[in-house]
């Protein structure tokens, strides 16, 4: 049984206020969450302040992003896996299409930080996941075989017991338009068929979340598909009530 992992990504979002009362709401509903693993990703300037006002092992905390070096160096403008590590921060987003598409991610650079968040004994989550015109044009698996490839071929199939994957259609974040439950589970279906042909046990373990427009609404009929194993929520992820029912419908 795969444990459903859900964890919020607040973009750029938030001020010191807004996150003073968004923690004070996840932490005072944190203590019923229950079979279910639960991670904020706040822009890395307010990691520690969201560890000051965490007050909960029930939430971990991630980051959005990290630089392909992995401890220190003239890289002005960047954090490191080190430097998140020394705050406590258990996660890292990579590959996120808002990555790849506005600062020019590579599938090779994604894969790369990728490797450097696992020798840093981070988890990656990482997302992969087709855009509109993709989709239509019916190359969505090929996209997301090829984004799968350049993290296997870089790390290995085994490593992805360690890397949580993040299927997102770009076409479905922050639109409202959520893909059909039956839509989402073909894909992740087919990344975990994809993961079984080099390593079946590793396909079976791996966690691989949904996002795009998860919402307390459509969050409950999303995770009850068979491959789906928990979300990666954004715009939901900034209120504390939305947040914590999209959890609590992952746990069911
Ligand atoms: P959304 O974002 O939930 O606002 O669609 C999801 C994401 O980009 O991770």
């Amino acid at each position: 049984m795969r444990k459903p992992f859900v964890a919020g990504n607040w973009k750029m979002h938030g001020s010191k206020a807004s996150i003073e009362g968004l923690m004070a709401g996840l932490n005072a509903q944190a203590s019923a969450l229950k079979n279910v693993d639960v991670a904020v990703c706040p822009p890395a300037i307010y990691m520690d302040y969201v560890k000051t006002l965490l007050n909960s092992p029930k939430i971990a905390l991630g980051a959005q992003n990290m630089a392909q070096e992995a401890t220190q160096g003239a890289f002005t403008g960047e954090t490191s896996a080190a430097m998140l590590q020394d705050f406590g921060c258990r996660y890292v987003i990579l590959g996120h299409s808002e990555r790849r598409a506005l600062f020019g991610e590579t599938d090779e650079e994604i894969a790369a930080k990728v490797s450097v968040a696992l020798q840093m004994g981070l988890t990656p989550i990482l997302c992969v996941g087709e855009t509109l015109e993709q989709r239509e044009s019916g190359v969505t698996e090929k996209v997301i075989a090829a984004q799968l490839d350049a993290v296997i071929a870089l790390t290995g199939v085994d490593a992805f017991t360690q890397i949580v994957i993040a299927y997102e259609p770009v076409w479905a974040i922050g639109t409202g338009k959520t893909a059909s439950p039956a839509q989402a589970q073909a894909v992740h279906a087919f990344i975990r068929d994809k993961l079984a042909r080099l390593n079946r046990s590793v396909a079976e373990k791996v966690i691989i979340q949904y996002g795009g427009s998860v919402k307390p609404d459509n969050a409950a009929e999303l995770f009850a598909q068979a491959d789906i194993d928990g979300g990666l929520i954004g715009g939901a992820s900034l209120n504390a009530d939305d947040f914590m029912a999209i959890c609590q419908a992952a746990s069911a």
